[in-house]
């Protein structure tokens, strides 16, 4: 069978989880409830999600009007007059009702460090450093920086935040101290809350050290917050510097919450877009909230027990709707992973599911694909049997990762969820559901409850209606999760996601609609690149590649990549006098990679470099980054074309030096 083939069997709902005696019942357990469902909530949002609102979130006033504005002036609000708190509904309502649950696993990098953390003692964790913030000068409304490793003061972090209505800006840790210098400053951050250094698999990350560096160019910050992961010696600058540990035992075991608007915004989180500056995507707190707790409830049917466990790193969105808030705000048990995959063997996930009793687990394609390489003996003989729903997220899943997922982890038994969403949309968008929605291997399949989804000619910008059709991927109203604003440049907002195709929330994913209506992600049609699941924009790799004394131009592009999905190749060309013999080429690849970590993070470094003479420009200067992905992808029989170039010899001189390399 080809892959086309294989992609197009419809795999049913897992008899087990339909059958009470082994499964709870799932929410939703058919394709017709999930259809009338969907339909109510478009036909009756109101009604649908306001309902919703209720039952999942707790307020402190209630809302009257349940959505406002939309995506035609994109002033988009939801549940107004409503007032709520974030930390209340996902740390405090659960601490009083259930203060011995355990609400935080930690994994630690190393396996026999593990630790749990009840709702209980959350809560006085969350308090007192809401009560250090509010000591710092803190307020409703000011920005606070967060660069922490994955333990669970990320978590206590985020929601000290949401405590006092300050925005939480968390930043990867991943990110170089002159990426997080530019977020700081971007966002205004006053306070940045790190710790001394960071563990994974096996290695220490001198998360202060990068910090410092970071903050040495930041005027607006006034307190860096440390907490001891480790208890090395760092340096602390003093009057700026201040130990967690120390000022936290300084504050009391409760402070109460900020009562918040459903609109006051609740965090700000950096992504990439197709220009070299990143962008502080806004989220308010009720729809946000909302998106993400109700997304934990239907799309990983998650019920009262389950242990949840979401391998993302804080440091995105899907650290923050799927480690923190959505599933705290249900009063889950939410795992908080440290390591790696690998670390100390590639068996480290399938040991975490059996020791925790893990029922949901969620993770990226590009960490199945890594896997699935390094063998079936990893998995074999780990007790997996408490999973039911297993995710996947950040990119398209290919049919053999899915199958070996569904196989070898889910032993076929489990729900698969292959769920599309993006920083912007605040949570799941499009994705099955466990009982009810049939799956193939590789699409996302259908929207969920009021995402009216559009598949849109890109030229036209007109809708494609019907099955069998292509196109980019547009959102016709707005939801509640979806992000409002950037931080500062609403401008931008609206240049970047409603004015493309006016009355839509464009998305930047190409995507088709199959005979049976199930949804296939093909990928961005920007400029933008996924690695791993990490979203990074070609425009962004190549200014930090520009700043390199030797660089004239570059050209960055996605090409394809067994494990990582996508990896970045740079076409780089020197200035007039550099040498450019074997010898110095070496030299200079290595400082151009080391150039692109200094600059973003490890995470960017390109995987190939290639020197060159020229690139492919059309007279009017337009470079053509087309012609190199098809170069770079060995397609170069089918470039189009490539009259309209100023120079078309150049694509001779490319294949030849991509074909040597
Ligand atoms: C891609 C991550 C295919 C997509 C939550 C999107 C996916 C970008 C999927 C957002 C999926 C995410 N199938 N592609 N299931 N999920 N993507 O903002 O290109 O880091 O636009 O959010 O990841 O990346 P972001």
């Amino acid at each position: 069978m080809t892959e086309d083939q294989a992609t197009d069997v419809l795999y049913p709902v897992p008899e087990r989880l339909l059958d009470p005696t082994q499964c709870p019942e799932p929410y939703i357990s058919s394709m017709e409830q999930y259809q009338e469902m969907y339909r109510e909530s478009l036909d009756n949002p109101d009604q649908f999600f306001g309902k919703l609102a209720t039952e999942l979130l707790s307020w402190s006033k209630p809302f009257h009007t349940v959505r406002h504005g939309g995506l035609h002036h994109g002033d988009v609000a939801w549940f107004l007059e409503g007032q709520l708190n974030a930390a209340y509904n996902c740390v405090d309502r659960h601490a009083f009702a259930t203060p011995e649950k355990i609400a935080i696993i930690y994994e630690a990098d190393e396996p026999n460090q593990s630790e749990n953390i009840t709702y209980g003692e959350l809560l006085r964790k969350v308090c007192q450093l809401a009560g250090v913030l509010r000591a710092r000068g803190v307020r409703k409304g000011d920005t606070v920086a967060i660069y922490m490793p994955m333990i669970p003061e990320a978590a206590v972090a985020l929601l000290a935040c949401a405590r006092i209505g300050a925005l939480h800006s968390v930043v990867f840790a991943g990110f170089s101290s002159e990426a997080l210098r530019d977020r700081i400053r971007d966002a205004k951050s006053r306070v940045v809350i790190t710790a001394d250094q960071g563990k994974r698999g096996g290695k220490t990350i001198e998360t202060k050290r990068i910090v410092d560096e970071a903050v040495k160019e930041c005027p607006s910050v006034e307190t860096v917050l440390v907490y001891e992961r480790t208890g090395a010696d760092v340096p602390m600058t003093k009057g700026r510097d201040v130990w967690w540990g120390e000022e936290a035992s300084l504050h009391p075991n409760f402070t109460p919450v900020e009562e918040m608007n459903s609109e006051d915004p609740l965090f700000l989180l950096y992504t990439s877009g197709s220009t070299g500056q990143p962008k502080g995507v806004v989220h308010t707190t009720a729809g946000y909230l909302l998106g993400a707790a109700a997304t934990v409830k239907y799309v990983f049917d998650y019920h009262p027990g389950d242990i949840f466990a979401c391998m993302a790193d804080v440091g995105w969105i899907t650290g923050h709707s799927y480690i923190v808030y959505g599933p705290l705000a249900l009063g889950a048990t939410t795992v908080i992973f440290e390591s790696i995959p690998t670390y100390p063997t590639p068996s480290r996930y399938w040991e975490l599911i059996a020791k925790h009793k893990v029922t949901q687990f969620y993770t990226a394609p590009t960490a199945i694909r890594a896997l699935r390489r390094l063998g079936d003996d990893w998995v074999k003989d780990h007790d997996l049997s408490s999973l039911r729903v297993l995710g996947t997220v950040g990119e398209p899943i290919n049919p053999e990762a899915w199958h070996w997922y569904n196989d070898k982890v889910g032993k076929n038994r489990c729900a698969i969820v292959d769920t599309y969403w993006q920083t912007e949309t605040g949570s799941n968008i499009i994705t099955p559901l466990p009982g009810a929605i049939p799956t193939k291997a590789g699409s996302a399949t259908l929207p969920f409850f009021g995402i009216d989804l559009a598949i849109l000619d890109p030229v036209s910008g007109k809708e494609l209606i019907g099955n069998d059709v292509t196109g980019v991927l547009a959102i016709k109203r707005a939801w509640p999760s979806i992000a409002r604003t950037i931080y500062g440049n609403h401008q931008r907002f609206l240049e970047t996601y409603l004015k493309p195709y006016p009355g839509y929330y464009f998305t930047g994913d190409g995507a088709s609609r199959d005979k049976d209506g199930y949804i296939w992600i093909r990928g961005r049609v920007d400029d933008v690149i996924n690695v791993s699941g990490h979203r990074l924009s070609t425009a962004e790799i190549e200014s930090a590649l520009i700043m390199h004394h030797a660089v004239a131009e570059t050209a960055v592009i996605g090409a394809h990549d067994e494990v990582t999905g996508q990896c970045i190749h740079a076409f780089v060309c020197l200035k007039p006098g550099v040498s450019k013999g074997p010898a110095h080429a070496t030299d200079l690849n290595k400082e151009l990679v080391i150039q692109v970590r200094k600059v973003i993070g490890p995470f960017a470094a390109p995987k190939k470099i290639y020197l060159v003479e020229d690139l492919p420009k059309t007279r009017s200067g337009k470079l053509m980054r087309r012609i190199l992905r098809k170069i770079v992808a060995g397609e170069s029989d089918s470039l189009g074309d490539i009259s309209t170039l100023a120079d078309p010899s150049v694509v001779e001189v490319l294949i030849a030096k991509v074909g040597s390399s």
